[in-house]
């Protein structure tokens, strides 16, 4: 259910009204909801509970990337997530949470020495490894440290996801995973090299999926591997699918997310029931947008109310910096107003303040608005802030945390001297 309704005429998270939020900490920012974050968690949770898989059995490493703020990962980790990082600073960032270490995967193509050192140093539970360098440089700073690395390899199962290219991640075109061809080859290699343990294997197709069907078919692909491996004596503990279903942002109507882990544990189990005698493998998810996507909206104020030769703009204060999704993939986002209005509404493109044409959040929305007005931009929890930058010298926003009617400022707004602070004359 969404925790961003109106009440009385007014948009609230839970039982806040979003203008409280606005007269004290001002716009743009951003605005979580903790009962969202907690259901869209517990949906993947209490779907592997369901399925008889506890601490054991299964284990959610939520996606770092798509929403990193500390109250947000502290709360996940409290609720039992593990993590899914892709760099260092992430996993520094889990750590400073109260996240556990132990509990951490570490994906992406380009790890540094350094990386896998921090990563080392905190004995996570496992790296996910793209290429035969990467195998070679871990085994190399392992044994620089006199220990083991845990790893799974990432195999591309070359499956169209169906979602916007850019993101897009398992085809055969894509810079991620090791070929479906290679992988046994890179598996051999994996396991003669001596400070590494060979412990998974993982996937990861795309972002913003709506059905399941390319995720089981990556899942079938996946199991004929680990049947492959197995018959030359390398035994998987763990397969990791990668990232979790998509999320409505306007029409779409995404798979429930415990019809899509009761459709993969019933194939799981079937499969351990016809050729591991019942043997059961953990596995872990790496879900990012379907745990913050709706959890968040992005706060903001309208400025001027601008009629061009062929379109009305409403400027407002918040810009592509802030959110970078419409401009980066024409990504849509609702606009509601904060305060419910009957007036007479008109079609506007909703932009920021940055110099390009590019600064837009939303494009022919009908809007009954007046300068000074609140605009909710609707779905931006995910993929929101993370991506935020300091273009035109903008301090990135706040961000604030919403627990019923009570809500408090868990990241400060930037002051143009914090951007500039590190750099000399
Ligand atoms: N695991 C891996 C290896 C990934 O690359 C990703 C996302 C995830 C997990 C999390 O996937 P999710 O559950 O969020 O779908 N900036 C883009 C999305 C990029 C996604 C990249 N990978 C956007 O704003 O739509």
């Amino acid at each position: 259910m969404s925790h961003f309704t109106y009440v009385n005429g007014k948009l609230h998270a839970e039982q806040t009204a979003l203008d409280r939020i606005a007269a004290k900490f001002g716009t743009p920012t951003y605005v979580y909801s903790r009962a969202s974050l907690t259901e869209n968690f517990l949906a993947y949770a209490s779907a592997c509970q369901m399925h008889g898989r506890g601490q054991q059995g299964a284990l959610v490493c939520y996606s770092v990337k798509s929403n990193s703020n500390l109250a947000v990962l502290n709360l996940l980790s409290k609720l039992g997530s593990g993590f899914d990082i892709v760099s260092g600073g992430e996993l520094e960032r889990v750590i400073a949470a109260g996240g556990d270490a132990k509990k951490v995967i570490f994906s992406g193509v380009g790890k540094s020495r350094d990386e896998m050192r921090l990563a080392l140093t905190h004995d996570i539970l496992c790296f996910n490894v793209e290429s035969i360098p990467e195998l070679h440089r871990l085994n190399e700073v392992a044994a620089s440290m006199g220990k083991r690395a845990r790893v799974s390899l990432r195999v591309n199962p070359d499956v169209d996801p169906k979602t916007h290219p850019y993101i897009s991640t398992g085809l055969k075109e894509n810079k991620f995973g090791i070929a479906f061809e290679d992988a046994i080859p890179t598996y051999r290699v994996a396991a003669s090299l001596p400070q590494l343990d060979v412990t998974g294997i993982d996937c990861h197709i795309g972002s913003q999926l709506l059905d399941d069907a390319p995720l089981l078919e990556a899942l079938d692909k996946v199991i004929e591997l680990v049947d492959q491996l197995q018959d030359i004596g390398i035994n998987l503990h763990h397969l990791d699918i990668g990232g979790g279903i998509g999320i409505t942002y306007d029409q779409e109507l995404p798979v429930a997310v415990g019809d899509y882990l009761s459709r993969l544990f019933t194939r799981i189990d079937n499969w351990r029931a016809a050729r591991h005698n019942g043997k059961s493998i953990t596995v872990l998810f790496e879900p990012g947008r379907s745990i913050v996507g709706n959890a968040g909206v992005l706060l903001t104020e309208v400025h001027y109310l601008k009629h061009g030769g062929n379109k009305n703009f409403a400027v407002v204060d918040a810009a592509m910096n802030d959110l970078m999704r419409p401009a980066m993939y024409e990504a849509w986002h609702g606009v509601k107003t904060v305060n419910e209005r009957t007036a007479q509404a008109k079609v506007y493109d909703v932009v920021g303040p940055v110099c390009e044409s590019g600064d837009w959040l939303a494009r022919d929305r009908s809007l009954a608005i007046e300068p000074g007005d609140l605009l909710a931009i609707m779905s931006a929890g995910a993929y929101g802030m993370t991506m935020a930058s300091n273009y035109n010298t903008r301090g990135r926003a706040a961000e604030v945390l919403v627990d019923g009617d009570q809500f408090r400022l868990i990241r400060k707004r930037e002051k143009s001297s914090d951007l500039f602070a590190l750099e000399n004359i």
